[in-house]
């Protein structure tokens, strides 16, 4: 009885194969799956060096830290934002951008790579909104050459921090002076800096605000708000020409209050 069934071996076989495949093909999946982590040591051990600091910006040139007051000065800063970022509302405006630009920036780089560029914008702003949107004032003999070269050498090293403080505004004589409409219609009362590219000789001027005149044709707060709040653009809207920018979208509603109050009763 020596006589052994071999009927079963294929099967056996089959079977055996397939629990090889099993096996093999769970150890190949597992094989797949990441070791288990190691636990932390409960004690993290020192680093070896303090965090690398981050790399300093080169230094400002002259040229750019004037540029840094400037662009506060000139209230710049209340439409382009802090370093540049841009980002403020423009609601109204036509052209596709539904904020005021940033002046950093791949985009910016890519419409404005050379100096001159920067330079022609802030001397001929841009009136393409005719008054609707915030447009970019023409700062046409405003600003000089100089201190466009300044302007344009702090936006080309990229609007840093430069230590200038932003002014605080309480009174109607500070919003005066924090956008920048000082610089434009000078010191109350007294009139303003040439419209250099105006060519009618009533628009020669950047006209005073405080003056009798002005308050004879401003006599309600409605008409200087209106002014104010839309702005103009004279000169049926040829680049150059210092026109009066629209702040409504820019200015804080009880900043346009203070100076609306301001300008009708300084007398
Ligand atoms: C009342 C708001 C306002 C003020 C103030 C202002 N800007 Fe602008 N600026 C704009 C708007 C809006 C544009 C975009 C114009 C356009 O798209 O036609 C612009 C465009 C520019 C551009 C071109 C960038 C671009 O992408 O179109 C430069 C550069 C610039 N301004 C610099 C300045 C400087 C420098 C000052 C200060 C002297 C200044 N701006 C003050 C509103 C302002
Ligand atoms: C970039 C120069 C500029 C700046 C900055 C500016 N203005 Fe003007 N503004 C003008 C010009 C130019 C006119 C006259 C032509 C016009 O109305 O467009 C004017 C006109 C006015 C008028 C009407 C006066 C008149 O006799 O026609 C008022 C009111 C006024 N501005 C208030 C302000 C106030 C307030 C600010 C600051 C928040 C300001 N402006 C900032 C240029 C400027």
């Amino acid at each position: 009885m020596e006589r052994r069934d071999f009927r079963f071996a294929p099967l056996l076989a089959t079977v055996f194969l397939v629990i090889a495949i099993l096996v093999a093909g769970g150890c190949a999946q597992k094989s797949q799956t990441p070791p288990a982590q190691p636990t932390p040591p409960t004690t993290q051990p020192a680093p070896a060096s303090a965090p690398a600091p981050a790399p300093t910006p080169p230094p400002l040139s002259d040229a750019a830290k004037e540029g840094a007051k400037l662009y506060v000065s000139y209230a710049c800063v209340s439409c382009h934002g802090i370093g540049g970022k841009g980002g403020i509302a423009n609601p109204n405006n036509a052209g596709g951008d539904a904020t005021i630009p940033a002046l950093t920036g791949d985009d910016f780089k890519k419409d404005f790579g050379k100096d001159e560029d920067v330079a022609k914008v802030i001397k001929s702003g841009s009136i393409l909104n005719k008054g609707k949107a915030t447009s970019m004032p023409s700062w046409n003999g405003v600003l000089n050459d100089q201190q466009i070269t300044q302007l344009t050498a702090y936006i080309r090293a990229g609007l840093p921090d430069a230590g200038v403080a932003l002014p605080a505004v309480k009174t109607g004589e500070d919003v005066y002076n924090a956008y920048a409409c000082v610089k434009c219609h000078g010191p109350i009362g007294k009139g303003g800096v040439a419209n250099v590219a105006a060519t009618d000789p009533e628009d020669k001027d950047i006209p005073a605000l405080g003056s009798a005149d002005f308050h004879k044709e401003f006599n309600t707060t409605d008409k200087i708000r209106a002014h104010i709040v839309g702005g103009m653009v004279i000169e049926n809207g040829k680049p150059s020409v210092v026109y009066m920018p629209k702040w409504g979208d820019v200015m804080k509603p009880d900043e346009v209050n203070l100076i609306v109050n301001w300008l009708n009763t300084y007398k």
